[in-house]
């Protein structure tokens, strides 16, 4: 049997990944004031061993305002260079590819930790959260609308604001660049300020930044060749995008900024949903495995770029499928990373992967190995072929 698809490597301008398996970014909520911590190079250094060939850094703000909660981990100055670099260095060094996802909340920020509520924060709980600087953390967005009638109505930014916002994402790519990430991804999904740009709905704005299709996706496509411009040309740009949001934002939008993107440098569509209405997307009906695979062999079909598929990602058989069918380049997933960060491991077990245990460390490989070869009825813990006993269904 040849190697399957999930394991061959690929090559995305000059970046080969050993293989497509990708952790998608997942906030910690552990930052402090910013910067990562113990807590995120233990989390990646995990994902990395267990053998993903890319492993993303969380959403990682280019300003201060654009903070989703006091945890979140910021690239809006210099002295944040070297804190990134340890996280970069150690994915390498296990032989995986560093990324990192670059974004900014707009009028989603300053909010309580998810398993806090996640309602908007309070002044009390956030000089409870160590924040100092309260008065300035303000909710931006393209207009002064608010997620919901019962959410903070954010300040819509100006002309001069927006070509700040511009600046402060090339500058926080150059960064990322700088401690060493090879591949970047710019946020542009789940309700936060790009998205909030490209929508209908969030974006009531009469200058050039606003209101017709063209004009909603001009700040989006001004950041992409920004970022571009300070991002290696042999690096990959990946840009995450709400493919449906159930709010007036679809996939033959998707498909139009796709193009437009492509021409500013970007390589890979990473294809989510939801955010803008609550999560996850209504229209794709009960959410079940691969829900927005669809999206991606959209995106993958109709646009000359490459797509990322993620979102209930479950098992190896279903990955595989997602590829030999030819709906996605790569698979990106995020919670059963969190369930089991060797599902890289399990799959290539799963799916007969010549010497799969060399897909971790040397340090785990060779007592595994060494257990398989000795004790012939011994099977690991989350072996059983598919889900449910086999009746798995795409
Ligand atoms: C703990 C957690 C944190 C997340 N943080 C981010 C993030 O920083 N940026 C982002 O685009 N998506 C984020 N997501 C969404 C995931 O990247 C992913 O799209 C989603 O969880 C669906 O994939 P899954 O079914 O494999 O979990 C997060 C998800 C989780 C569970």
């Amino acid at each position: 049997m040849g190697t399957p698809l999930l394991f061959q490597p690929i090559k995305i301008r000059d970046v080969r990944l050993k293989n497509r398996i990708v952790v998608a970014p997942m906030h910690q909520y552990a930052a402090v004031k910013g910067y990562p911590t113990d807590w995120h190079l233990m989390n990646v250094g995990r994902f990395a061993a267990g053998g993903a060939g890319l492993v993303f850094i969380e959403s990682t703000k280019v300003e201060r305002r654009g903070c989703g909660t006091a945890g979140d981990t910021g690239l809006w100055d210099d002295s944040y260079i070297e804190h990134f670099k340890r996280l970069a260095d150690f994915i390498r060094s296990q032989n995986s590819i560093p990324a990192i996802q670059l974004g900014h909340s707009g009028r989603k920020a300053r909010r309580f930790r998810p398993w806090e509520g996640g309602a908007p924060l309070t002044e009390e709980g956030a000089i409870k959260a160590g924040v100092d600087d309260w008065d300035d953390w303000e909710l931006v967005a393209p207009s002064a609308i608010g997620s919901s009638e019962t959410e903070p109505i954010p300040r819509a930014l100006s002309f001069g604001e927006i070509q700040k916002t511009i600046e402060n994402w090339s500058e926080a790519a150059r960064r990322a660049n700088e401690a060493g990430f090879d591949v970047l991804e710019i946020h542009a999904a789940h309700g936060y300020l790009l998205h909030q740009f490209l929508s209908p709905k969030a974006n009531l704005r009469t200058d050039e930044y606003g209101g017709s299709e063209s004009k909603r996706m001009r700040l989006p496509l001004e950041i992409a060749e920004a970022v571009r411009g300070n991002w290696p040309k042999e690096k990959p740009l990946f840009i995450r995008l709400s493919v449906e949001d159930d709010a007036g934002w679809g996939p033959d939008e998707s498909v139009r900024f796709s193009k437009l993107v492509k021409e500013k440098g970007v390589d890979v569509v990473d294809c989510s949903s939801g955010g803008m209405r609550g999560s996850p997307v209504i229209s794709a009906g009960p959410v079940g495995y691969g829900y927005q695979v669809p999206y991606a062999e959209k995106i993958r079909k109709e646009t000359d770029l490459m797509s990322m598929a993620v979102g209930l990602i479950v098992h190896a058989e279903q990955a595989e499928e997602i590829l030999q069918s030819g709906q996605a380049d790569l698979i990106a997933i995020a919670r059963e990373f969190l369930h089991n960060p060797n599902w890289a491991l399990d799959a290539a077990l799963k799916l007969g992967v010549e010497e799969a245990f060399a897909v971790t460390p040397p340090a785990y490989d060779y007592w595994l190995e060494k257990r398989f070869n000795s004790v012939k009825d011994v099977v690991p813990s989350t072996y059983f072929p598919g889900s449910d006993n086999g009746d798995f269904k795409i």
